[in-house]
């Protein structure tokens, strides 16, 4: 179950129980009531949505439980107050059907009830809520179909999952294209599944898309930069790179050279952003060494005429 899905339940379990309870305060309010029927009735089949409710959502959050191998404090808070729910709705109809001389006391455990359950809403649905609506977002493709995911959740996936085995250097290093990220992030769940679900793999893809990502539609010297400071100290420094003078097109015949000697190098789009950056920042400028040429073959001509 989604996150969403979750959310509205507990939203819904809020709704259903506040509905119920209004219905019994604006009964016994009112001496002579005309609709006392309707009043008793509509209490009792919200009463009875909300047990229902309540024991579907109780199983969800249980398979829920066992994905975490440690429990962070406000999950216990939550957990608990979820659990003590039952006890009270079970004490609430035994009073209600078999106690009735403590009839008195039903509002008061009705109240408990409803608080209990506005209780869970702040730490999870409500700041899942917020986070929503506050939250930047990327679309991806899964199995065909487009899926928009919540960036921020990503990050945290990111930091916390993607770190379980090696440093997040490892996986800042790199700057990919979709299908790559794609790629790693079903590689990295093949070494261990149970380490994150569907769901937040998703996340976690739709985050280091948006940002280690390499925009096909978009050339970026930063990203090309990033690519040769990430790959092109394999088997020379880097100084190499940097201090090497070519033009455009003798930079583009170096890297398919590059290539040529490691296939696994550069995928075409790496090489196009790569490309991008040595076209902009380290070319040589064919025009202006032209000029340069005329110019010292003037002077020498110069010379050798004087
Ligand atoms: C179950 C352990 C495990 C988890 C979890 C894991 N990785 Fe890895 N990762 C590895 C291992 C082992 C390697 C080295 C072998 C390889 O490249 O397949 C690696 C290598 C990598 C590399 C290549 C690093 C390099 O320097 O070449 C990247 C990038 C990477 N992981 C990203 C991720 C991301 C992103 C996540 C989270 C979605 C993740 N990993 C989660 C085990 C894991
Ligand atoms: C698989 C090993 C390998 C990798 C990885 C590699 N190079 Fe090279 N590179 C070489 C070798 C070998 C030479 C020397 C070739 C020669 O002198 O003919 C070289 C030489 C060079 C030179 C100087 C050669 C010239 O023609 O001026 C430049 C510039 C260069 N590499 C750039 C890069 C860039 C940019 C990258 C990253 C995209 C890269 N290299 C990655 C193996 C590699």
């Amino acid at each position: 179950m989604s996150p969403v899905t979750n959310s509205i339940l507990a939203f819904g379990l809020l709704g259903v129980g506040i509905v119920a309870a209004v219905h019994i305060v604006i009964l016994l309010g009112q001496n002579n009531t005309t609709h006392e029927k309707y009043f008793k009735w509509a209490h009792r089949i919200g009463g009875y949505i909300f047990f229902v409710l309540y024991l579907f959502i109780s199983v969800v959050m249980f398979q829920k439980l066992e994905e975490f191998n440690v429990l962070p404090p406000k999950a216990v808070i939550h957990s608990y107050i979820g659990i003590a729910i039952l006890p009270l709705i079970i004490i609430k109809i035994c009073i209600a059907r078999l106690y009735k001389k403590f009839y008195k006391s039903l509002p008061i455990y009705g109240m408990v009830l409803v608080i209990a359950v506005y209780l869970q809403i702040p730490l999870y649905a409500g700041l899942y809520m917020i986070s929503a609506i506050k939250s930047q977002y990327v679309i991806i493709q899964e199995k065909g179909k487009f899926v928009k995911v919540n960036v921020n959740i990503g990050r945290k996936v990111v930091q916390q999952k993607c770190a379980t085995c090696h440093s997040l250097e490892r996986v800042y290093a790199h700057v990919k294209t979709e299908p790559d990220w794609r790629d790693y992030v079903s590689r990295m769940r093949a070494k261990d599944p149970g380490v994150m679900t569907e769901q937040e793999a998703r996340e976690a893809l739709g985050y280091l898309v948006k940002n280690l990502g390499i925009d096909e539609m978009k050339m970026d010297i930063q990203i090309g930069m990033r690519i040769i400071l990430e790959k092109c100290h394999k088997c020379h420094t880097l100084e190499r790179v940097f201090t090497s003078k070519k033009t455009t097109a003798e930079w583009a015949q170096t890297i398919e050279l590059m290539r040529s000697f490691d296939p696994h190098l550069l995928n075409d789009s790496e090489a196009r952003q790569v490309n991008y950056y040595l076209s902009k920042v380290l070319a040589r400028q064919e025009l202006g060494l032209d000029k340069l040429k005329t110019n010292r073959i003037t002077r020498q001509r110069d010379l050798l005429i004087r």
